[in-house]
């Protein structure tokens, strides 16, 4: 999840999309790497000293160490806590300062241990960010729907292309954006609604995410909103929404696997 603008709705959306793909029986990590470490406490958990990804992330110690259990079935997470906030500067200075989640992550995702690792990202555009750009196969763009919606995503459009051309990460794809906080009774969220789907077309999901307070309250109980409360128009919101990523992932591996049997016949 990634959007430099602030407040968005990255960490709800990484919160309950993860929660949802867990529900239908994929196995889930969420990795916070946010200082703020919302979605560690938005899943129930203390912010802890020494529990985050800083150390491995600065060469000490493995990744997999930090993993902690949520009490949420097939979810999983490595907890952010406020010493992430150093860490921006730290990572700058050392060598192949981009790779350092992708290297991290590296036998976490070999374990096959899960299907699906999601990253919630902090409010800018820094070294942290482009670390989890660095790693990711796909990134998923929450665009709240106000007037300024836009600017934020041009904006990491140009670095996403950036990767891509300087061979950072040639496989990173948008895989999709999702409007939150739509609010139906006002024209704006309409209009802008419309003005994301004319830029981005089918990159849009079709499943908008209603401004809704059930959604707002649910992490002060350290809970997603399916745990929380399972008839609001929230969660099923991000139920839908859910099915919508699974569709989008499980197309794009069947096309990999696809071209990695393809390319055996290829001279
Ligand atoms: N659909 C929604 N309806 C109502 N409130 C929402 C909704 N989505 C998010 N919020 C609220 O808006 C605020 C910002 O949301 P969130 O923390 O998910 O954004 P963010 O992009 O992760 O923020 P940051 O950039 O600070 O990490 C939070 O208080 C959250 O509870
Ligand atoms: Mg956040």
């Amino acid at each position: 999840m990634a959007n430099q603008k602030g407040g968005v709705g990255k960490t709800t959306t990484a919160v309950n999309l993860a929660a949802c793909v867990a529900a239908v029986g994929r196995r889930v990590l969420l990795f916070d790497l946010d200082p703020q470490a919302n979605a560690t406490s938005g899943l129930g958990l203390e912010k802890v000293e020494g529990a985050s990804a800083y150390r491995p992330l600065l060469g000490e110690g493995s990744l997999v160490d930090k993993i902690q259990n949520t009490v949420f079935e097939r979810l999983e997470i490595i907890p952010s806590e406020v010493d992430l906030c150093g860490l921006d500067i730290e990572l700058a200075r050392a060598e192949n300062h981009l790779h350092q989640v992708r290297r991290v992550l590296q036998p976490v995702v070999a374990s096959g241990r899960y299907d699906l690792v999601m990253v919630d990202c902090p409010p800018s555009l820094g070294v942290l960010t482009l670390n989890a750009l660095a790693a990711a196969d796909g990134v998923v763009v929450p665009l709240q729907c106000e007037y300024y919606a836009l600017e934020g995503i041009s904006m990491l459009n140009r670095i996403m292309s950036q990767l891509h051309d300087n061979s950072v990460n040639a496989a990173l794809e948008l895989v999709g954006v999702v409007m939150t906080m739509f609010d139906g009774r006002t024209n704006l969220s309409q209009q802008v609604v419309g003005e994301v789907r004319e830029h981005f077309g089918e990159r849009v999901f079709e499943t908008v995410i209603p401004r809704s307070t059930r959604l707002a309250e649910a992490p002060s109980f350290g809970k997603p909103i399916i745990h929380y409360d399972k008839h609001s128009s929230g969660a099923a919101a991000y139920e839908l929404l859910a099915q919508e990523l699974l569709a989008r992932l499980d197309k794009k591996a069947g096309a990999e696997v696809v071209a990695e049997q393809t390319s055996v016949h290829v001279p």
